[in-house]
């Protein structure tokens, strides 16, 4: 069967933000990602998807959306969003939105008229409650960004729900006229010629209709993340939710090969039921196992395993390393094993996603207590939760403010810039940007990589090996030198590719020595 390009293609996250200034004010921008499509085609990824770019008093950095058919005039307008669109398409680029349904922001008009009077119209497009006897809120839901997610609308008298902050109250996914709104939302911009998009907190959209307590965690102890103290068994996951979806995903079965991504942080048993019965649901619910997996090759092989074996009959796979919610991969197992994560991502069955500087081996940026932007590090300090690190500006070149701004850049610049940018890495073959140009090169031209199957190879300590069609990929994931040895089936193959990037042609007896933190890529005898 022929596969799709969400398929076969490689996903590439922008945070607007943070990509490129044009306009000196500090802040990523519309223009700014326009005039860097050229970076991403040379790149070789297939899609870019883009944060929100939607008006916003940024409470949140725009997932808190108080207009969801309009662009934030700190973006850009909505010609310029038709004109990056124009562009991206130009150069064969799908572009992928972000759609934030859970909640919108305190901002947006619907809930200035829901909160206006118990008796508005839509009252019923947010969850409003009476309080509990003594006054206080409803239940004992928590925030994900810590407290109560019970605000009390003193002129009202009700408590509204909201998973993230007070301002953003969460929509009411019950009730029809919300879906036909947000359906349209959807319409607005699919007939815009947008080619996807990827669903903000997916497991989250229904909530138990009874606003039962959620359980104790057992598991929580002082000092950990205060919502983890409880179970969000009535909040989020719940049954009703795959129906909303389904009707989500009818809508883009109307457009030709658009995709619908779902964020969704899961045990890999409920993820996979976001696919939806009979393939219903989403095309991609994202995988994020290797963001939290323990970095160790016999885990990982483990969590491969059951990822595939989990797997719906017919259902795609995909892989993401990093995003604009967690801390990054360089920083997570350092800048060697970097290497070896992108050969992995880009080497395992299913849709690869990869966030923006991990090209070029960024690491977290430390933010001094004076320039913290994040809520989630405001309200819940000191634990490391804070995601401004992970959402420092691209580094273009060794120029001023890495080349990203001529203004003061929102969040810093990351100190090393002047080693690690793009301009320097494109200038050094062995540069960690040349090792993803070689490995996204190599995908295209080989669809074994991109859509091929995938048969576990058996090995020890800390090498992970697989075979992808007429490809081995053998994986070091520790620092210390390795002794593979080859299945039959594996001697006489021939290295196209290391991550040091300097051993190709090499030919492959009966066993394989890989350095510390090296993995390869080898064509069969006979392939
Ligand atoms: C998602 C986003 C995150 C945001 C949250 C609330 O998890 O990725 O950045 O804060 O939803 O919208
Ligand atoms: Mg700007």
């Amino acid at each position: 069967m022929e596969q799709l390009w969400w398929q076969r293609g490689v996903i590439y996250q922008v945070y607007p933000r943070s990509f490129m200034d044009s306009d000196g004010d500090g802040v990523g921008d519309l223009p700014g990602i326009m005039s860097r499509l050229d970076h991403l085609a040379w790149l070789g990824v297939d899609a870019v998807w883009i944060s929100p770019v939607y008006p916003s008093p940024m409470k949140d950095f725009g997932y808190d959306v108080a207009d969801y058919r309009g662009i934030h005039p700190l973006f850009g307008t909505l010609e310029d969003f038709d004109g990056l669109l124009r562009e991206a398409h130009g150069r064969g680029l799908k572009v992928i939105l972000d759609f934030v349904p859970n909640h919108s922001s305190d901002q947006h008009a619907w809930f200035a008229a829901s909160r206006s009077s118990r008796d508005d119209p839509k009252r019923g497009w947010y969850i409003w409650r009476d309080p509990a006897p003594d006054g206080g809120p409803p239940n004992n839901w928590l925030s994900c960004f810590g407290g109560s997610a019970w605000e009390l609308d003193a002129h009202t008298g009700q408590y509204y729900y909201h998973a993230f902050l007070p301002e953003q109250p969460d929509l009411n996914w019950r009730n029809p006229e919300v879906v036909e709104a947000m359906l349209d939302v959807l319409r607005f911009w699919l007939d815009r010629g947008v080619d996807g998009f990827r669903v903000d907190v997916i497991w989250h959209l229904i909530k138990d209709d009874e606003f039962r307590d959620n359980p104790r965690n057992p598991e929580w102890r002082e000092g950990m993340d205060p919502f983890q103290s409880l179970m969000p068994e009535q909040t989020t996951d719940r049954p009703e939710v795959h129906q909303v979806i389904a009707r989500m995903r009818r809508l883009f079965d109307e457009y030709p090969e658009r995709v619908l991504i779902g964020e969704i942080y899961l045990p890999v048993e409920r993820l996979v039921a976001y696919y939806g019965p009979g393939l219903t649901g989403a095309h991609l619910p994202f995988n994020f196992q290797l963001v939290q997996a323990k970095w160790d090759a016999r885990h990982i092989a483990r969590v491969v395993a059951e990822y595939e074996a989990a797997l719906p009959e017919g259902g795609w796979p995909n892989w993401v390393l990093g995003n604009h919610d967690q801390h990054r991969i360089a920083s997570r197992v350092g800048p060697a094993q970097a290497r070896v994560a992108a050969m992995l991502l880009l080497t395992l069955r299913g849709t690869p996603t990869l966030y923006y500087g991990d090209e070029i081996g960024m690491r977290d940026v430390p933010i001094p207590p004076e320039r913290v932007q994040d809520p989630f590090e405001k309200n819940v300090p000191g634990k490391g939760l804070g995601r401004d690190p992970e959402r420092t500006p691209m580094q273009w070149s060794a120029g001023p403010n890495a080349g990203f701004t001529t203004g003061e850049p929102w969040l810093p610049v990351a100190e090393n810039f002047r080693e690690a940018n793009v301009e320097a890495a494109r200038n050094d073959p062995r540069s960690i940007l040349s090792l993803y140009h070689r490995l996204l090169a190599l995908r295209r031209a080989e669809p074994e990589l991109e859509t091929g199957p995938y048969t576990p190879v058996a090995a020890e300590g800390d090498v992970l090996a697989y075979i992808r069609g007429e490809f081995l990929v053998v994986l070091n994931l520790g620092p210390r030198p390795q002794l593979f040895h080859a299945p039959p089936e594996a001697h006489g193959a021939q290295v196209i590719l290391s991550t040091h990037l300097d051993r190709e042609h090499e030919s492959v007896a009966d066993a394989l020595h890989l350095r510390g933190d090296e993995g390869v890529i080898l064509r069969l005898a006979g392939a």
